[in-house]
């Protein structure tokens, strides 16, 4: 197998685009290329996520993608894979630069909803849960969500105010964040206080509905090595997983199998430790989400962290970033655009631009992504070149 590194990549602020999707992503597309120092022509194959692109009358949108870029005979296709999309789009990338059936490859996920009200955009979203048994009979993902959380709390005794420390925790690091849709810190108080959604979730237990664009260039380093601007970071990992879909069809609603198998091939494929992990971004579409997460990666013994959490153990300066950028939470979480803004915040961090948020001498990174609740997943080992 080829060397994979992650050459360049780039992102707009999420929340609210005045821009189209389509504008937008050819905007973070050519910012990510020209970081990268390669040029459009250099690119093979554009990976493009755009999940909900329907809501924009517009689906096929990579070919409009390539010809925006100037290069518009390179092929392209688009893959969903709900939240998890362009990390799925990022695997297909990996595997064909890996396989020597590229050198040089782009992968884009955007979304944009913001037109919509919340009832309209909470139906898009929740064609990616199981139609026919969940979302026709009513569930939404914060219903859904909300579901985990409870069974959670009832094995574990996870408290309100462990959720909550998850929530301020990355509305601080957002605040950090220039590309974050929520740029304000909350105390706990005002978490406690927020308006039930799904209880036990609150507003502040939410992601919100964000637009955005973000972008990722891979690279084979034995062609491109040389053409490098920015300090790039080579995947080590880079694991898919699927499992079943609907909730009423899984035995534990305290885990999510797929992250659990999604870490467990990611850490055998890059041969090293969590003990070796200096930062993470996790999929926190909801607070009980990040808990969920660093328990099914292998972080935490089961129903323990939430407590480490709630202690300061996952915020930037101690033991264990997690979601140094302020994760879906707080920087926002615009479905297809969340797995490659994941990787934009590695690449920053590695090459030390950011700013308060800055984890020093950060070495390895990993990504988790999870497609709806949990019926696909992503995880990525990075290491600093
Ligand atoms: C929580 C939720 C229902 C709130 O939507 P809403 O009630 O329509 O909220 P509004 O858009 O009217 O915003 C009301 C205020 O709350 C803020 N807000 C909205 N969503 C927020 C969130 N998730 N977290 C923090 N603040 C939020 C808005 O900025 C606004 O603040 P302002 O009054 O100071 O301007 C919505 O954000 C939601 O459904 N989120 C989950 C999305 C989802 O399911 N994603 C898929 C995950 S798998």
């Amino acid at each position: 197998m080829e060397e994979v590194w992650v050459a360049g990549a780039a992102m707009n602020r999420f929340g609210k685009m005045a821009e189209s999707g389509r504008e937008a992503a050819a905007r973070v597309a050519l910012e990510a290329i020209e970081r990268s120092g390669l040029r459009p022509e250099d690119i093979g194959y554009t990976f493009l996520s755009n999940a909900f692109g329907i809501a924009e009358r517009q689906a096929h949108l990579g070919p409009l993608l390539n010809t925006a870029l100037g290069i518009p005979d390179v092929p392209s296709a688009t893959i969903e894979s709900a939240c998890s999309s362009s990390s799925a789009a990022l695997h297909e990338a990996y595997v064909h630069v890996a396989g020597g059936f590229l050198d040089a490859a782009l992968v884009v996920g955007v979304e944009k909803l913001s037109h919509l009200d919340t009832l309209a955009a909470t139906s898009y979203f929740a064609m990616g849960a199981d139609y026919a048994f969940e979302s026709r009979n009513g569930a939404t993902f914060p219903g859904l969500y909300a579901t985990l959380a409870a069974a959670h709390m009832q094995r574990y005794g996870t408290r309100p105010e462990e959720l909550g420390a998850v929530a301020v925790k990355n509305h601080e690091n957002a605040s950090h964040n220039p590309h974050a849709h929520f740029q304000k810190p909350i105390s706990l108080q005002t978490y406690l206080s927020s308006p039930p959604v799904a209880l036990p979730f609150r507003l502040y237990d939410c992601c919100p509905f964000s637009d955005g664009a973000a972008a990722v260039v891979v690279v084979n380093p034995r062609r491109y090595r040389k053409e490098l601007r920015s300090v790039p970071a080579a995947i080590r990992a880079s694991a898919r997983t699927g499992s079943i879909a609907a909730l009423q069809d899984r035995s534990d609603l305290t885990t999510l199998p797929a992250s659990v198998r999604a870490g467990e091939i990611a850490f055998r494929q890059a041969k090293v430790e969590r003990s070796d992990i200096d930062l993470m971004e996790v999929h926190d579409c909801f607070t009980l989400a990040e808990i969920l997460a660093l328990e099914d990666l292998g972080f935490y013994p089961r129903g323990q962290a939430a407590r480490a959490g709630a202690e300061g153990e996952t915020a930037v300066g101690a033991k264990l970033p997690v979601n140094p950028s302020g994760g879906l939470k707080a920087k926002g979480h615009p479905v297809s655009a969340t797995g490659a803004a994941q990787v934009v915040e590695v690449i920053e961090q590695f090459n030390g631009r950011a700013g308060e948020r800055q984890v020093s001498d950060a070495q390895w990174a990993l990504t988790h992504n999870v497609g709806a609740t949990g019926g696909s997943c992503s995880v990525h080992i990075f290491e600093r070149v």
